[in-house]
This record gives structure tokens, C-alpha cells and sequence, in this order.
């Protein structure tokens, strides 16, 4: 096991250690550096806190971190292979793209490689990673419509080390009509990802993730994504009618597993804009638990006006707001998803 892999194991005894032991001052301890990344104290006396093993200590130092555009290598486990995940909800507005863009920051912020396709063409998650997206820029749209490699249309985002994207213009708008006529047009991502080098399971260098944004419907655009994909993450508005629509695309699901993608499996829930003064939201929370079960992720994502300033700076609310509590829930999350990876070690003793 790698050293990295120790550490929550080490993040655990330490914390028993500190609860049982009365007052040791953080600064007595045995020297402790888990995360093996450097403490809030290498960046100076302006941070008086000198143990990460505390939500608020990993607070901090994810947030002078995140300023530096630095990754935190905290004990993350890296995929075996290239986990493809697809964030669809035909509902608008829910939190797809916001999800998308977030989570994609805080795996790369936690030392994963990762790539976003922008799959609608309001090109949203391509302007929160602050990647152009005006018309000419090579694009989404050059992939499904004329063939080109993938590889060719990766821009890295500037928002972080390890994190790329394939940004959509506007001309994704006339994709869904200009696909008619073309072939296996509903596997046209797929063919494009699988071709990918960076792709898959060899490399060094491969991506860890790939996030595809998905536009509000059920057309084809999404279709390819949904083929394209074997993880299918849900974001839920935690709201009034929060589970309606959600029928239609599990019956959706069925039907690419059925015919076009046996892979496709809806692995990961993601309640958003969670407000935790409501009775509503709680309730909503607990309906979407009992009908998704463990799914669900435990971390809810809170409705917090950061997350929704972010984008018109072209950051994610990772860097715009790395200390915010919408920032800390989607690191969280983002962790939750890493835990659920399965390694190479763990398939090669299957
Ligand atoms: N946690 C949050 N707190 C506050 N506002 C949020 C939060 N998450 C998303 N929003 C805001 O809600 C709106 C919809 O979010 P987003 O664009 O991510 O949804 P979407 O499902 O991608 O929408 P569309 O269906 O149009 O693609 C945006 O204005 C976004 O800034
Ligand atoms: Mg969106």
C-alpha cells in the first residue's frame, strides 16, 4: 500500500489520539504530516493552525492551496482504468453543469487528472473552467459532427494543474438536427473517447476522469454521452418535485443498457442546492435516499451564493472561493466519488 493510501488509516488515530489525550498543544505532537503536503505552517505565520488532521486545519490548507493552483496529494485512490462519467438530468437548471465543473476542480485538486466535455452548447462548464468557447475554437462539435480526434480539441483549463476540457460552441446546437442522417450517430462520443490515448487503462499520464455535461434533455446529444459513458452521475435539485423526470430517465437508461451500451449503470446521486434551514429540503434529501439508496452521496452540496458567483469570473467556486462551505462540500464529494474507484491492485486480485 502506498503511503498515501495509509493516510486516513494515520488521519483516524490521530484524531482518536487528540479526542482521548486532554490538552497537548497541536505544536508539542509528534510530528504528523499525513497528507504529505506541506502544512498551513510552510506558508508562513499568517496561519497559526499547524494540524491538518481537523476539518477546519484541511479547510485551510485546501483554501492556500487552491490560491496557488497547487493539487493536494491527499490519499486518493487512482482509478484503474479512465472512469467515464456522464452528469445527466433532462430537468433544467438543476445543477449539472455547476456539479460538473466543481467536482472536476476538486479531483484535480486532490491530484487527479481529469477532462470535462462540454456536451451543451450553452458551453456553461466551458466558461467556469475559463476556456473560450466562441465560434471557431476547436470543439465538441468537431468531434460528433466531423470526425475529428478528441485529442485534437483538449484545451487545458487555467483554472488547475491536471484539468482539461473540450469546450462546446454554439454551433452544438445544430448537432442534434445534423446527426440525423449521419451513422451510428448515437456512438459518435464513444467512438471519439475510445480512440483517445490518454483514455483507458495504460499511461502514466491518462486521465483519472472524464465528466461529460449534459444539455436539459433527452435528445441526442445525450444519448451519446449516455453511450459513451459506464457511470451515470444524477444531480437532484433539493426542491419541490425534485424526483419527477427522474422516471423517463431511468426508463432512458434502460433503454441504452439494453441496446446500445450494457455498461451504463447510474452509480452516483448528487443532491444539490441543499438549503438545511427547510423542512422541505430535508425531506426531499430523505425521499431521494429511500428511493436511490446508497447512491446517494452522503455529502449534500449547500445552496450557496458563491457557488453561483463563480462562473462570471471563470473559475469554479474551488478557486474563487476555495474556504466556502459550496467549496468544501464538492471536495468532499469529489472524495466520496475517488473512494468509490476501483484500483489496479483490487482488479488484479479479482
Ligand atoms: N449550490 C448552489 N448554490 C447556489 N446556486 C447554485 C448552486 N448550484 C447551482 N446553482 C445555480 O443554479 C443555476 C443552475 O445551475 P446549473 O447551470 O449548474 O444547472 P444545470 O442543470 O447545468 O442547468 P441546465 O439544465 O441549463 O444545463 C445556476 O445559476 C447556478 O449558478
Ligand atoms: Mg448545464
Amino acid at each position: 500500500m502506498s503511503p498515501a493510501q495509509d493516510a486516513p488509516v494515520s488521519r483516524e488515530t490521530s484524531a482518536t489520539t487528540t479526542t482521548e489525550d486532554p490538552p497537548v498543544s497541536p505544536e508539542t505532537d509528534a510530528p504528523r504530516n499525513p497528507l504529505q503536503v506541506p502544512t498551513a505552517a510552510d506558508h508562513d505565520a499568517a496561519v497559526t493552525y499547524h494540524d491538518e488532521t481537523t476539518p477546519l486545519a484541511q479547510a485551510v490548507l485546501h483554501q492556500l492551496l487552491a490560491r496557488e493552483g497547487r493539487a493536494m496529494s491527499a490519499p486518493l485512490r487512482r482509478p484503474w482504468q479512465t472512469r467515464v462519467m456522464v452528469v445527466a438530468n433532462q430537468k433544467g437548471g438543476v445543477g449539472k453543469t455547476t456539479s460538473t465543473v466543481n467536482l472536476a476542480a476538486g479531483l484535480a485538486q486532490l491530484g487527479q487528472r481529469v477532462l470535462v466535455i462540454d456536451l451543451d452548447p450553452q458551453g456553461n462548464a466551458s466558461t467556469a473552467l475559463g476556456v473560450e468557447h466562441h465560434r471557431g475554437v476547436a470543439s465538441t462539435y468537431d468531434v460528433l459532427v466531423d470526425g475529428v480526434p478528441l485529442a485534437d480539441v483538449v484545451h487545458p483549463s487555467p483554472e488547475l494543474p491536471g484539468l482539461y476540457v473540450v469546450p462546446s460552441t454554439i454551433d452544438l446546437a445544430g448537432a442534434e438536427i445534423e446527426l440525423v442522417s449521419v451513422v451510428a450517430r448515437e456512438s459518435r462520443l464513444r467512438k471519439a473517447i475510445a480512440a483517445h490515448p490518454g483514455i483507458g487503462s495504460t499511461g502514466e499520464d491518462r486521465f483519472d476522469y472524464v465528466f461529460i455535461d449534459c444539455p436539459p434533455s433527452l435528445g441526442l446529444l445525450t444519448l451519446n454521452a449516455l453511450v459513451a459513458g459506464a457511470e451515470m452521475l444524477i444531480p437532484i435539485q433539493a426542491e419541490y418535485y425534485a424526483l419527477e423526470g427522474l422516471g423517463q430517465l431511468v426508463e432512458t437508461v434502460e433503454m441504452v443498457r439494453a441496446h446500445l451500451n450494457q455498461h451504463l449503470e447510474v452509480t452516483t446521486i448528487l443532491i444539490t442546492m441543499y438549503d438545511g434551514r427547510t423542512k422541505l429540503a430535508a425531506g426531499v434529501a430523505e425521499e431521494v435516499r429511500d428511493h436511490f439508496g446508497t447512491k446517494v452521496l452522503r455529502t449534500a452540496i449547500p445552496r450557496s451564493v458563491r457557488v453561483s458567483e463563480a462562473p462570471s469570473y471563470g473559475q469554479s467556486v474551488m478557486t474563487y472561493d476555495p474556504g466556502s462551505p459550496g467549496a468544501l462540500s464538492y471536495l468532499e464529494a469529489a472524495r466520496e466519488i475517488a473512494a468509490a474507484a476501483r484500483t489496479s491492485t483490487e482488479m488484479s486480485s479479482e
